[in-house]
């Protein structure tokens, strides 16, 4: 497994990473039991994965995770977690208080006395100063008390595709950032333009989240989804095939759309991880696979660039 430095925290990582949210939360959204899990955790750390992704709100992922992982050695693997400063409800920010109890639960669920990596999980722009002023101060408390090891957030990329608020955090307060977690994807390129060059100078670990998720894997949602950026005028008709819009990425050594994805996802060295948020052994073992060349050929990467790397928009 290929290992680089998750940018100022100096953490090595392992290139793949394993999610526990999405669309399968470890499984618990398609019926695993907690054998199946520990086995899907196993297979990772066996196979040099060295990071797990959790977060509050991943269903029981949290507990899950801690339970796979009881027994491990702790310096053998990162927790990565997050919690929302958002009350969805009342639609305010949380107070510090909040921060506090739900690191505390977050640790005992996790089973451990430290957090590696603790992220304010998807601030929008017009959150993002009340969110440093009223809580930053208490994650760096919490940091030098030593449960979390670095800070971070994340993006909220279904309602800021662009993700401005990364944009923001990052011209705004480089200093304060040791980890963002975002989103770069085949489907996804614009953080190439701003935001990878800032962490870059910044020195800021880049963690690469839902960069395959519902669209790549499934032929039909990709077709109907070039379709539609054809007929919007997004990009030009004879652009890509219309039918399996992506298969002549599939060649030599990549064997589907969906390994181009991770590899794609890979490809800028400002990313220090890619997730993947699999629930199955098989499909963890052939996307580690893929990551043994994190690129796809000159001529595919310069393709898929130049078609799609002005689009803004969730997918
Ligand atoms: N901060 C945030 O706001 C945020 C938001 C989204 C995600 N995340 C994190 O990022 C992680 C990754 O995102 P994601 O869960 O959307 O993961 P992803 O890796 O982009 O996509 C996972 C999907 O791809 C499928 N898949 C993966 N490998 C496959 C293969 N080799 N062959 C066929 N299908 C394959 C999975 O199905 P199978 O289970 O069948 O393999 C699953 O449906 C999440 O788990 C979470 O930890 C964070």
């Amino acid at each position: 497994m290929i290992k680089r430095v998750l940018g100022k925290t100096g953490m090595e990582v392992s290139l793949l990473s394993l999610g526990t949210g999405g669309a399968r939360q470890l499984g618990q959204t398609i019926g695993h039991s907690i054998y199946d899990q520990k086995r899907l955790v196993k297979a990772a750390l066996d196979i040099g994965v060295n990071v797990f992704d959790t977060a509050t709100h991943y269903g029981d992922s949290e507990s899950i995770l801690g339970e796979c992982l009881s027994g491990i050695p702790r310096d053998s693997f990162l927790l990565c977690t997050k919690w929302p400063a958002r009350d969805e409800v009342n639609n305010t920010i949380d107070d510090h208080t909040k921060l506090i109890k739900s690191i505390e639960k977050s640790l005992e669920r996790l089973q451990t006395d430290y957090i590696d990596i603790m992220l304010f999980h998807g601030i929008m722009p017009h959150e993002y100063d009340l969110i440093v002023e009223s809580l930053y101060p208490t994650m760096e408390r919490l940091k030098y008390e030593g449960k979390i090891r670095s800070i971070g957030f994340s993006s909220r990329f279904s309602e800021d595709p662009g993700q401005k608020g990364i944009e923001l955090g990052l011209s705004k307060h480089p200093e304060l950032w040791d980890v963002v977690m975002l989103k770069y994807g085949i489907l996804n390129q614009s953080a190439a333009a701003k935001i990878l060059p800032l962490a870059r100078n910044h020195n800021i670990g880049v963690i690469n989240m839902a960069a395959v998720r519902v669209k790549l894997p499934d032929p039909i949602l990709l077709e109907q989804l070039i379709s539609k950026w054809k007929s919007s005028g997004l990009i030009d008709n004879d652009s890509l095939p219309t039918n399996n819009p992506l298969g002549w990425l599939v060649k030599d050594n990549v064997k589907s759309v969906i390994e181009a994805g991770y590899k794609f996802a890979a490809e800028p060295s400002s990313i220090s991880t890619v997730l993947t948020g699999t629930a199955s052994v098989e499909h963890l073992k052939m996307n580690v696979e893929s990551m043994k060349e994190p690129s796809l050929i000159e001529d595919h990467m310069d393709r898929l660039k130049a078609t799609l790397s002005h689009i803004i928009e969730y997918a």
